[in-house]
């Protein structure tokens, strides 16, 4: 073979693999609202940016005709790349190669890359939309997935995952995102679940279509599994390089700077009066995170699920924060099973990677009620609590308005290791709002009182005057200081520079127990 033949052969050899599927089934492809793995990586990374490794590997497999069939790369396109000039690792399933399908080769291809991750400490962003297991390699595919599952378990805490589900991804596939730390879908395009539609026809009776059941508008809203629900892919891909600037490459790495013009000592009028004067009147509370971070800029996760409690990502003094922040415009602000479910894991996702918290609390307790009871709240409340106890970044703490009861303690207080803790003017620190304590208190009072009515008043107004305030907190040192709403973030700011370099760890043990 001359040299030139040699060339040659290496360029037709990746030309086979670039066209991937083969024109009909990219034509279907895009027909189906949906673009190639490799189109996808284009807007993912950096333009120029990627780097593919194993472009060459085909399966192994022999049985029903498979012998005949290898495309090179085998369903799945894998490499490196940048993202705002930060090295990720990436993988995409390509639906036009035996439905992007996971055969042993392929998950070994996975593998490599999660590996190399690993070894350099870098980001997994996978890109799935997958026919699930390869029905012709049998049990050996299944061995492929559980393969990742382990990597994915092993890189948790250590590298930050991230899944985009653009297809299909069903049975016990869903398993490598679920693990991930953050899932995104495409609206109408994706779906996820265990059981699909005809499974569930034909054992419990009720019909379903694959949208409503695992649609991105059913996982962003209903079940919790997916963060981000985006409209098409472009914004899909964009929101995933977004959620990129704020996180670090590795547990070992603080999360990327970026300055701002906004001055960190900005006060903010508008501030003094977003909290009501009646203590039952709504406000939102996203009005006070935007007007404390940088830029007015909040990068909110999970925003359709659970909304009575709000979490993301913004910067203060160009240092990246996770934000918790109970939201009185739902719910009261009340924490209940899926807000702690969605708080604990992302206060757990930021402990991991070294992003400080800020808390903003306004909570009138847990949601009662029977639901809430008999689905364990016990248990759920419990993983707030304990993400927040063990987390051992930075943790600012503002409390807006009501603090109550054992939402009190949950959130981020002074007890459970808060190194500075805030309260505005209009904060109330008891055990329960005025009117259930004085329900309690006074029970046989009232019932004898001749005006029951003026009774509770009286001692509700009394009450409120000895405990509806922050200062019992303040004597205690339980807050730090009391502030005025307008120099929150020339505070938090401030708290922020101060425990740069904290220094906190919890006792060595192989893992606790989250009460899962
Ligand atoms: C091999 C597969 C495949 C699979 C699809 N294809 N799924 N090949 N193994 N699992 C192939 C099809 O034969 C077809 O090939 C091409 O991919 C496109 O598939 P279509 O059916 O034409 O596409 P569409 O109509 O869009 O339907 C997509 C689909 C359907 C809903 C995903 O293909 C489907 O139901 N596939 C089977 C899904 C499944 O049961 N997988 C195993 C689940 S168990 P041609 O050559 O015609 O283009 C599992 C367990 C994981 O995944 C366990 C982990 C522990």
């Amino acid at each position: 073979m001359s040299l030139q033949e040699r060339f040659d052969e290496l360029r037709r050899r990746h030309a086979e693999a670039e066209l991937a599927g083969g024109e009909e089934r990219v034509r279907r492809q895009h027909t189906a609202g949906k673009k190639t793995a490799r189109e996808r990586l284009e807007l993912l990374l950096d333009p120029g940016s990627f780097a593919e490794i194993d472009k060459f590997v085909v399966h192994q497999s022999h049985d029903f005709g498979m012998a005949g069939q290898r495309v090179p790369g085998d369903g799945v396109i894998t490499g490196s790349g940048r993202i705002h000039g930060r090295p990720v690792f990436v993988f995409a399933q390509d639906f036009t190669v035996f439905g992007g399908s996971l055969s042993e080769a392929y998950a070994r291809k996975i593998c490599k890359v999660m590996d190399l991750a690993m070894k350099t400490g870098a980001p997994v962003i996978g890109l799935n939309d997958s026919g699930g297991a390869r029905i012709q390699e049998g049990v050996v595919s299944l061995a492929g997935y559980a393969d990742i599952f382990l990597r994915n378990t092993l890189a948790s805490g250590v590298v930050p995952q991230i899944s985009a589900v653009m297809g299909p991804c069903a049975g016990g596939a869903v398993y490598s995102p679920a693990i991930t730390d953050f899932v995104f879908m495409v609206k109408h395009t994706s779906y996820m679940f265990v059981t699909g539609p005809d499974v569930i026809r034909a054992v419990t009776h009720e019909t379903v279509s694959a949208e409503e059941l695992g649609g991105a508008a059913t996982h962003g809203a209903t079940s919790g599994v997916a963060h981000f629900a985006a409209d098409g892919e472009e914004e899909c891909l964009a929101l995933i390089r977004e959620l990129m600037t704020f996180l670090p490459r590795n547990n070992l790495e603080d999360p990327p700077l970026r300055p701002t013009q906004d001055p960190v000592d900005r006060r903010d009028e508008a501030l003094q009066t977003i909290v009501p004067d009646q203590p039952n009147k709504p406000y939102d509370m996203l009005d006070i995170i935007r007007a404390v971070l940088d830029d007015r800029y909040f990068f909110e996760v999970q925003a359709a699920f659970a909304p009575n409690l709000v979490v993301g990502f913004g910067r203060l003094g160009g240092r990246p924060i996770g934000i918790v922040a109970n939201q009185p415009l739902h719910l009261a602000g009340c924490l209940d099973i899926s807000a702690s479910l969605k708080g604990a894991r992302f206060v757990r996702f930021c402990d991991c990677f070294n992003i400080p918290l800020v808390t903003f609390e306004d909570v009138p307790g847990f949601l009662p009620g029977t639901a809430q009871e008999f689905g364990g709240i016990i248990k759920h409340g419990a993983k707030l609590l304990y993400a927040f106890c063990e987390a051992t970044v930075p943790k600012l703490t503002v409390i807006t308005r009501k603090a109550y009861g054992g939402a009190y303690c949950v959130m981020s207080s002074k007890h459970i290791r808060g190194d500075a803790n805030f309260a505005y003017p209009t904060a109330e620190i008891a055990v329960m709002g005025p009117d259930g304590a004085v329900n309690i208190l006074y029970r046989r009072e009232m019932e004898r009182a001749k005006d029951p009515a003026a009774f509770k008043e009286e001692k509700t107004r009394e009450y409120r005057e000895k405990f509806a305030h922050p200062y019992v907190a303040a004597e205690r040192g339980y807050i730090d200081e009391v502030i005025e709403p307008r120099d929150t973030r020339a505070r938090l700011v401030a708290a922020l520079e101060l425990t740069r370099t904290k220094r906190d760890a919890n006792p060595p043990k192989k893992h606790g127990n989250i009460p899962l």
